[in-house]
């Protein structure tokens, strides 16, 4: 039976009584296979796992996206519970910020970039509330998908800066069987929108340059924030209709 820790109080208590190695799995919720693929290889790795469920409101830069986020709790306690997890913390908003959020982890590079340069201040919430879980978890090992490439740089960087005792494991993209990353946005798409998702995986993996890529999403009805090849990976941006996807591939 996974135990539910509602404070970090509770979450440290938990973690001081507890020896072996933590592998943990960081999550907004509305858990999916992607998700899922994560606390797999935690379980695999680590003696016990945390799993956490904190839709974190300094992470948004749109009041509208933070208010639809969907919260699927049921659903996501019993796919904790099918794969082992040992505790689900799950804590508030108040309990989480209890200076107002008038301290944050912020990078001042990379961080200003992609997704960075379309949500202000997105990273230095992402930042803030990883560093945060970090201090109250003392995982052996984090786990982070792919997806989120920018997100999994910065919180390794984050991680080396301050000589953080842990290790943060990178997980392949999961996909859906036509390409599509998953997401828990996904299942805000209409039908049609769910229909046209697939053009992203496919432009961005079958388009010979960035520009290319964003030309083909632009004419099929795609708002593209960016498509934008850095190093060896190649990333996209692009809104259907009120949602927000991204996604990315090594090209
Ligand atoms: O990737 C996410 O779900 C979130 O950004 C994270 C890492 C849980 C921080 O809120």
């Amino acid at each position: 039976m996974s135990e539910v820790l509602r404070s970090p109080d509770e979450m440290k208590a938990w973690r001081k009584k507890r020896a072996g190695t933590v592998g943990f799995v960081p999550t907004m919720g509305a858990l999916h296979a992607g998700h899922e693929e994560l606390i797999k290889r935690a379980r695999k790795e680590n003696d016990l796992v945390v799993l956490s469920i904190f839709v974190n409101p300094t992470q948004f830069n749109d009041p509208n996206d933070l208010q639809k986020y969907p919260k699927t709790w049921d659903q996501d306690f019993a796919m904790a519970e099918m794969n082992g997890v040992d505790a689900i913390f799950y804590p508030n908003y108040e309990e989480m910020y209890p200076d107002k959020y008038r301290y944050k982890i912020s990078e001042s590079d990379y961080s200003r970039l992609l997704d960075g340069a379309h949500r202000p201040g997105h990273f230095d919430g992402v930042l803030s509330v990883v560093m945060k879980l970090f201090q109250l978890v003392s995982p052996t090992k984090a786990y982070f998908g792919e997806k989120d490439f920018q997100q999994l740089t910065l919180i390794r960087g984050m991680v080396e800066a301050f000589f953080m005792d842990l290790e943060v494991v990178p997980v392949a993209t999961v996909r859906e069987q036509d390409g599509v990353a998953m997401s828990s946005r996904n299942t805000r798409l209409s039908a049609a929108e769910r229909k046209m998702a697939p053009a992203i995986y496919k432009a961005i993996t079958e388009s010979s340059t960035a520009s290319e890529a964003a030309e083909k999403l632009q004419a099929q009805g795609f708002a593209v924030d960016y498509v934008t090849d850095i190093g060896s990976r190649r990333f996209v941006a692009a809104k259907l209709g009120e949602v927000r996807l991204i996604d990315n591939v090594e090209i």
